[in-house]
């Protein structure tokens, strides 16, 4: 398998101004016609020193039966192309601008690859990002050939009566024999992977939205007959990021019209098709019946994301794949952005930081670790990465850190103001930044420089793998109140990368008092004047200071401290201001004064997580250390009664650390991971809690419950709490929860009825059993919520786990080609520790067999699905050898190139790990 590369990026050799496709849709089939109108670069043929032409020109191409191909009207020789497998060669093309010509035929119907266009449930659809046009007609099929499209769909009236795609319908009307079609115009230039056709039956919910300059835009979303009641939420969800952009970013929408459909079959969340975006079913269904607030705040932020994506993404796009963070990292911290905030900056910003650590932290140590821009890959499918999304975001939001709100935004205007209409690199965006902070950094007067960097620097974060580690040693001397800080970077290896350079980290401190008063971060040197707070955001810690490490190596002194015995508590990477893991041993007591005290929200929640990880990790060794657990009851105990903390806040500071951190904790202690004893141990630890808290959780279960009907979003931190208190109580064996669990599967909240099926589920009990027939009987008919109940069961950790996921993917309301299904079921059986993990090895050859099977049909999801085994090596030797067996054999099976990447790197030597 070959390599793309980052450094083989060149200019294309011909130009492409316009793509003008004609589609018919059949019964059994689909005919594509295409025009593209060519002309040479000549930007292409000054950098290779060549003449004014002939270059040969590659169309790529797969999957697609070749019936014409012409070029100015003359058909073309066959000796004048060369047809492959992957695409035809033009071997000596016009030196002038020309015009080629093109039908295929296509077979949309067994497409199960979900690429290009396929049919899903009676309905046409396409998925053309990242290289999925090439699968519709032969095109160069590049992100950096920008063409205006035209399109003509023809199609049955009576089995297609809606024809969707790009820009504005400019007429539309009956053909013979039942047909009829449409033509769409898109007039903003695109690269192919934006185009987007839609075909069937399908019903529409429809509003106009006034833009903040006053144009009026028509606003649709459609889906499956039936389903219109569950759109409101998707469209109210819509208006809001439209006008969240105006406000924030200036950026107004452009066209007159903004399309989403909803589809049940989809590889990904959700794609930004230029006007036409469209989504997996399970993020548009929605309401607080059928969706948990979870979902709803899912919704709201994905129908965000990929509205974001008209300017970032689309009117900007990217050069090529190399830049894929270019739109989704920003994308995301503007997507993030916007959640905070619309629904509070510390509780978004802590459950995003768990899912960075609990993904992307995972990704960034093992062996499909890659950097932010990767300089290589064989199938850009497989770098659709938490790394490209979670991690591109974070470096985005080290930037908006840096730089402060004003300047930050004036580097966004520049960027997009510069690359308006074009295709751009990373090196743009960081450019344009740094441009925007030379010209604060001039204007400033006094030169307060401490958070001055160098953005040469600072891109390393887009070029270095790997979480870098901040070590930290302390000497406190309480005789003058000083605290000297010893600091110093390093980053591990990853796979082609042994050693790593210091990187640009800001991070955010605070000191706090023994009486957990904030004190002031006074620097050596500095008089206390100003030693005052920076203008930091105002829903962060009190005196928080942002220091900026760039050195491998850091000493700093805090002076002007209490002279007291005990230093203050040290609350570091505030905000989570950089992606990085600190190493530095606190007490037990400094982690306890911390949770109870720190200002900071989010190093409030991180305290307790350290705590909550030093419990678990002691239990899963069989020694469970009774006092920290009882000074980890206590806190608890506290916060729950805390009546100025949020409902919400007290269920995010009490929820345990989730199973990849767990093992990453372990293996930080030394230890090999064990994943099913870690899996026990958390249960038990929170049986405990339970028990410890009784009073109080069920006191406070009481309080959440009047809250219980609001609808969302109010109410959703009271049914969390509730849904925790369940857990807990229930692991003790309260049988009026469990009783309260279980009834909750009919009530009228899918958020308290999932909550319900979450606290049984670790229990083998009849309560368990009679909540998930309830819930399957309920819901049987509505695939995307079923999808919850297929991961629910596939993650029972109790009986014998292999053969209930065999049952499941037996069962007749499974769908093999709906991916939401196969990962419920498959995704459910990696998290079922006890089973996937079993000793016996079992569980790896039944993901192993499953997957092969799967990557016949759909290579994308078989591949994601296969980084399962990527930690392999980090495990004990008789689990690292179970798993290797399973990964060795399917290596041996005839595997796509997606999943063989997966595979040969997992397997790959030059791993760490
Ligand atoms: N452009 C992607 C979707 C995509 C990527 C589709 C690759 C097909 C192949 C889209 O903008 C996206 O990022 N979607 C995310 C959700 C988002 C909120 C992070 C997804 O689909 O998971
Ligand atoms: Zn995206």
């Amino acid at each position: 398998m070959s390599s793309v590369r980052l450094a083989d990026y060149r200019p294309a050799p011909y130009l492409l101004s316009r793509t003008d496709l004609t589609v018919r849709l059949y019964g059994d089939h689909a005919l594509v016609e295409a025009q593209l109108r060519f002309a040479p670069n000549p930007a292409a043929n000054e950098a290779d020193g060549a003449g004014a032409s002939g270059e040969p020109l590659w169309l790529a191409g797969i999957a697609l039966t070749l019936e014409s191909l012409q070029i100015d009207g003359l058909t073309l020789a066959s000796e004048a192309y060369a047809l492959e497998s992957e695409g035809l060669m033009i071997k000596a093309p016009p030196a002038a601008p020309f015009v080629l010509q093109s039908r295929v035929r296509i077979e949309p119907h067994s497409n199960t690859t979900l690429e290009g266009l396929y049919v899903s449930g009676g309905l046409f659809t396409t998925q053309c990002e990242a290289e999925g046009f090439r699968r519709i007609t032969f095109h160069p099929d590049r992100p950096d050939l920008l063409s205006r499209f035209r399109v003509r769909i023809e199609a049955e009236h009576s089995s297609c009566p809606v024809l969707l795609s790009n820009g504005n319908c400019i007429d539309s009307g009956p053909l013979d024999q039942g047909r009829h079609y449409a033509i769409w115009d898109d007039p903003f230039p695109k690269p192919s992977y934006l185009f987007a056709l839609v075909a069937g039956v399908l019903e529409e919910r429809r509003e106009l939205f006034t833009t903040a300059s006053g144009r009026s835009v028509q606003l649709r979303l459609h889906v499956e007959p039936g389903d219109l009641t569950y759109t409101e939420h998707a469209m109210a969800s819509l208006r809001r990021a439209m006008r969240w952009d105006e406000q924030r970013y200036g950026l107004e929408y452009d066209l007159d019209e903004y399309n989403i459909v909803a589809v049940r079959h989809f590889n990904m969340g959700a794609m930004e098709n230029k006007s036409l975006n469209i989504f997996n079913s399970k993020l548009v269904l929605a309401d607080h019946e059928i969706a948990t607030d979870e979902e709803l705040e899912r919704i709201e932020s994905v129908i965000a994301h990929e509205y974001f994506h008209n300017w970032t993404g689309n009117r900007i796009t990217c050069r090529d794949w190399f830049q894929l963070s270019l739109k989704e990292g920003l994308t995301v911290f503007r997507d993030q952005s916007f959640t905070s905030d619309l629904h509070g900056a510390a509780i978004n910003r802590i459950e995003n930081v768990s899912i960075l650590r609990n993904t992307q932290f995972r990704e960034d140590s093992g062996p499909t670790a890659h950097p932010v821009q990767p300089d290589a890959y064989q199938a850009i499918d497989n770098f659709y990465t938490t790394t490209i999304y979670e991690k591109g975001s974070e470096v985005i939001r080290m930037l908006h850190t840096l730089l402060g709100e004003e300047t930050f935004m004036r580097g966004m205007t520049l960027y997009v103001s510069r690359h308006d209409g074009s295709a751009a690199t990373c090196d743009d965006f960081v450019r344009a930044m740094e441009d925007a902070a030379t010209l604060a950094w001039d204007e400033a007067q006094e030169s307060s420089d401490s958070c001055r960097f160098d953005f040469a620097q600072f891109k390393r974060w887009y070029h270095q793998a790997g979480t870098p580690v901040l070590q930290i040693q302390r000497n406190w001397d309480g005789s003058c109140g000083e605290l000297e800080l010893h600091i110093r970077q390093h980053t591990p290896p990853t796979p082609g990368q042994p050693h790593k350079q210091a990187v640009v980290i800001p991070l955010v401190l605070g000191l706090v008092g023994q009486g957990g008063e904030p004190l002031p971060v006074q620097l050596e040197g500095e008089d206390p004047e100003t030693a005052q707070e920076q203008d930091l955001p105002p829903s962060w810690g009190r005196r928080s200071r942002l220091l900026v490490i760039d050195q491998p190596e850091v000493q700093l002194r805090l002076c002007g401290l209490p002279k007291q015995h005990h230093p203050p508590a040290l609350s570091l990477l505030r905000q989570f201001s950089a992606p990085i893991k600190l190493d530095l041993g606190r007490p037990v007591a400094e982690l306890v004064h911390l949770l109870a005290h720190d200002s900071d929200p989010l190093a409030r929640w991180d305290a307790g997580q350290l705590l909550l990880k030093r419990a678990v990790l002691a239990r899963s060794q069989g020694q469970h250390d009774a006092q920290l657990e009882e000074e980890l009851g206590d806190a608890f105990g506290r916060i729950l009664n805390d009546p100025s903390l949020s409902q919400a806040s007290k269920a995010l500071l009490l929820s345990l650390p989730g199973q990849p951190e767990l093992e990453d904790a372990a293996q930080q202690a030394g230890h090999k991971p064990d994943p099913p004893a870690l899996f026990a141990a958390a249960q038990s630890l929170r049986q405990r809690l339970g028990q410890a808290l009784a009073t109080t959780l069920l006191q406070q279960l009481e309080a959440c419950q009047t809250e219980w009907t609001q609808s969302w979003p109010h109410g959703q931190g009271d049914r969390r709490l509730s849904g925790l208190i369940w857990a807990w109580r229930s692991a003790a064996g309260d049988a009026a929860v469990i009783a309260q669990a279980r009834a909750a599967v009919d009530g009228a909240s899918m958020t308290l009825a999932r909550y319900g099926l979450a606290a049984l589920q670790h229990h083998d009990r009849p309560e368990r059993q009679a909540a998930s027939e309830a819930f399957y009987a309920r819901w049987q008919h509505r695939p995307v919520i079923l999808d919850s109940w297929f991961a629910l069961e596939a993650s029972a950790p109790f009986g014998d786990g292999l053969a209930r996921v065999q049952r499941l993917l037996e069962h007749p309301r499974y769908d093999p080609n709906a991916p939401n299904s196969v990962r419920a079921v498959l995704g459910g059986l990696a998290g079922n520790a006890p089973v996937f993990h079993a000793a016996d090895g079992n569980g790896y050859r039944f993901m192993a067999r499953q997957i092969a099977d799967l990557d016949g049909r759909n290579p994308i999801t078989a591949s994601r699905l296969a980084k399962v085994f990527s930690r392999w090596r980090s495990y004990g030797t008789e689990r690292a050898a179970q798993m290797h067996s399973a990964l060795s054999t399917l290596a041996q099976a005839e595997l796509s190139a997606n999943t063989g990447e997966v595979v040969q790197q997992c397997l790959a030597e030059d791993n760490h790990g």
